[in-house]
Parts: C-alpha cells; structure tokens; sequence
C-alpha cells in the first residue's frame, strides 16, 4: 500500500505524450502573444527584441572587456577577437562566485537586451536575485556610475542577455545555430524569429534575435492543469511568488526545492525517514543540482546514496534511499521534458516561418543543469526529437558563451559601423 501510496504522489510528475504536446502549443500561443502588437504588453513570454541582426561570420576583430553576471558565477574576462585565415578568440577571465549578501542586497537579470547600446532597462530580478532600487533602472548607466567611482575610464556598449550570448558564440563556430538555450540555475531561450513577425520592432527585412524570457511561460496560469501542490509549495516560498512558473518547474535553482517538498510529504505520511522530519529536511535549499546529479548518477551504489544523504544530515535507510532516488529522477525527468517541449515549439516555429518541410537547426546551450546533471541533457533531446519530428535539431555545448558572445556582438556591430561608414 506504500509503494502504491508513493507511485499515486509521484504520477502527477509523469506527463504524457500528450500532455507535453499540450505544454508545446501553448508556449507557441504564448510566443505569438509576446510578439504581437496588441497581444505584447500583457504577454507572460516578454519576446524581447535584441537588436542582434546577425550572427559572426568571421571578420570580426577586437579586444573586448565583458562582465558575465550568470546564476552561479561573475565573471570577467578580457576577449580578444582575430579575423582572417586562422581565426582566433583568445580569453583571459576571472571568476567570483557572488555573495549571497550583494544578490539580495541591491542590483541583475538584464532581461532587456540592447545593441549599441544604450539602455538596457532591468524588467524584473529572478531567481535567487532581489537586490533592491534596480527594477525599471537602466542598468547601464547603473553600470557606468559603479566604474565612475572607481575611476575607470571604460565605455560600456552592449548590454546581452546570456542567451544571445550563447547563441553567437556557437554561430561563431557553426553558422546552422539560430537558437540559444540556458538550462542551468535559471532557464530562457532566445533564436532568431523573422522581422515580419516582430510586430514591436518597425521594418519587416531579415531576422533578429529575440530573447524569449521563457520562464515566465505559465504565469497567466497556462500551466496550472500540470502544476502540482508540491509547484505551488516551492512558488510561495520564493522570492518571486506567482513568477516565473515554467522556470520553476525545470532549472536547477528549483528542482532539489520541489523535491524536498515531496520527500517532507512523504515523511510526514510516514514512508520516510522513520516519518521524522528533521531540521535539515526543513532547510531551503538543500538540495542543489550537484546533488541531485549525485544521487541519480548511475554509477554510484545504494550505499553512496545514503552516504550523500547522510553529508546532508539526513540520516537514511536502505529504503529510503530508494525512494529519495525515485523522487529525484521522476522530478529532473518532467524538467527535462517540459524544457524539451518548448524548445520543441521553438524549432518548429522556425520551421514553418521559412515553411519548411523539414528544418536542421543547431542549439547552442549553456547551464549547470544541463552540463552536470546526468540524464537531464539525453531525455530533453529525445523529448525534443519526439515532439517536432519534422526538426533535426543538433546541439553544441558553449564554452563561456556570455563572454564570448557579448564580446562577439559587439565586434559584429563594430564590423558593420565599419561597413556602413
Ligand atoms: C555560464 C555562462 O557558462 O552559464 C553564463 O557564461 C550563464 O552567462 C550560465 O548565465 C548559466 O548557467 P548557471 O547554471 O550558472 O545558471
């Protein structure tokens, strides 16, 4: 009656065939929404414009200085950019991981993505992000008065959402990469989507990137049919309560939180930990992707399990380990799926602009939990595979794709100043 009991909390997790076709169509309704002139402003899926017209093709040259401010790093980094015969971006950077005092203290998440620059406007903080005074500030100039104090003299020219980033630096290497993907402590998508339907941008030539904000898909409430009590548990517990729903329910900031929620369930019904709930259970946060890419690693015996568990403060039995790991694969797989599903509407809709019968498009992908999880990247290439099969979508691993990519975009548009001059 347990196992049933647990199989019956755990069915809700196990979306169909049809449910994930369901979860594609509406992320292409929410796409048309966002990019239409009367439907965008009250649009969940924002569809930034970005300006990016173009991917590199291989003139570009440079020295360029970028801040990449990602989930779980800051980095910065010296790129330099050689055209001609042997092309070559050579980097130097530095990493800091960022204190959990300045991500909650006052100013990230430049959703808003100029070229050329300007403005970049912060639309709204997320993930574990809440720094006060930025939302609706032009992080920019928020940028400039920060080097100002410190007497630099820097000039800051682009402002790139690390989607972009990640989709140009893998155009660097293969021209078939229109689309950009962060799987990582946050998810969004970007790709390139034809002028004609970008209704907020004047002109109707040629392409641009648009940076999708797909985390947001489901906070019209879209999703709700497939959200479970243990979704809405880990939504009001956050920082950004009712936002950033789909985001929620597949990136690595979210997943160990949904499964603690689960696992806290099961104990108090008394199928684990000896139905004791333990402060450590209690804990926010506990569960970071590394562990979870731990305890579903194939390679490791039940016993590693429990000893994960154990480091954890959670003091396990043989079953229970079982189970933690039941519950861990079974939330990781609907993540991998519904990811998988919207980049499924993604391709397709790329497909049919240029009314193709059948599209070859490559992925460009960056993101912990896609790089470091152990089955999350090979079940949301099947589901993607399964749910667009008019699309042979390829996907290359970015190396640095913030970096590369903000450094990349900005020596395009240097090349095409150039040009035009
Ligand atoms: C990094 C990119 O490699 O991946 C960042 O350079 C990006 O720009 C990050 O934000 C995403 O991964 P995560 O897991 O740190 O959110």
């Amino acid at each position: 009656d347990q196992t049933r009991q647990i199989a019956q909390t755990l069915a809700e997790f196990r979306l169909s065939k049809a449910q994930l076709l369901e979860v594609k169509k509406r992320m292409r309704t929410e796409i048309e929404n966002g990019l239409g002139k009367k439907t965008h402003d009250s649009a969940t899926v924002k569809m930034l414009p970005t300006y990016v017209r173009s991917t590199p093709d291989g003139t570009e040259n440079g020295d360029f200085l970028a801040l990449d401010l990602g989930g779980t790093n800051f980095r910065v980094l010296l790129v330099k950019i050689r055209s001609g015969k042997r092309r070559t971006v050579e980097m130097h950077n530095k990493i800091y991981a960022i204190p959990i005092e300045v991500m909650q203290g006052m100013g990230e998440e430049v959703q808003q993505c100029a070229f050329s620059v300007f403005q970049g406007i912060l639309v709204n903080w997320t993930k574990g992000f809440k720094c006060t005074d930025c939302e609706g500030e032009d992080v920019v100039e928020l940028l400039r008065e920060g080097i100002k104090r410190k007497e630099f003299d820097l000039d800051v020219v682009a402002v790139v959402n690390d989607t972009v980033g990640t989709m140009m630096t893998c155009a660097y290497e293969e021209p078939t990469c229109e689309v950009g993907l962060i799987a990582g402590t946050g998810s969004n998508a970007c790709y390139m989507e034809e002028m004609r339907n970008i209704e907020t941008v004047e002109g109707n030539e040629g392409r641009m990137c648009v940076n999708m904000e797909w985390g947001a898909f489901g906070d019209n409430g879209c999703l709700d049919d497939i959200r479970t009590e243990y979704d809405r548990a880990v939504d009001e517990n956050s920082l950004n309560e009712g936002k950033q729903r789909y985001e929620k329910m597949c990136s690595g900031m979210y997943l160990g939180e949904i499964v603690r929620n689960i696992l806290i369930d099961l104990t108090k019904r008394g199928f684990l930990f000896r139905g004791k709930i333990s402060e450590t259970l209690k804990t926010r946060g506990i569960f970071e992707t590394k562990f979870l890419s731990q305890i579903e690693s194939d390679r490791l015996a039940l016993l590693q399990v429990r000893a994960i568990l154990q480091q954890l403060g959670l003091d396990s039995t043989c079953d229970d380990s079982i189970i933690v790991k039941e519950v861990c694969s079974t939330v990781s797989r609907r993540a991998a799926q519904i990811c998988g599903a919207g980049m499924a509407g993604v391709v397709d809709k790329i497909r049919e602009n240029r009314a193709l019968d059948h599209l070859d498009v490559t992925v460009g992908v960056d993101g912990t939990l896609y790089k470091l999880h152990p089955h999350f990247s090979r079940i949301f290439h099947q589901t993607v595979k399964e749910l667009a099969p008019k699309c042979n979508v390829n996907f290359l691993l970015s190396e640095d794709g913030s970096g590369k990519g903000a450094a990349l975009i900005t020596a395009v548009g240097c090349r095409q100043r150039a040009q035009e001059a």
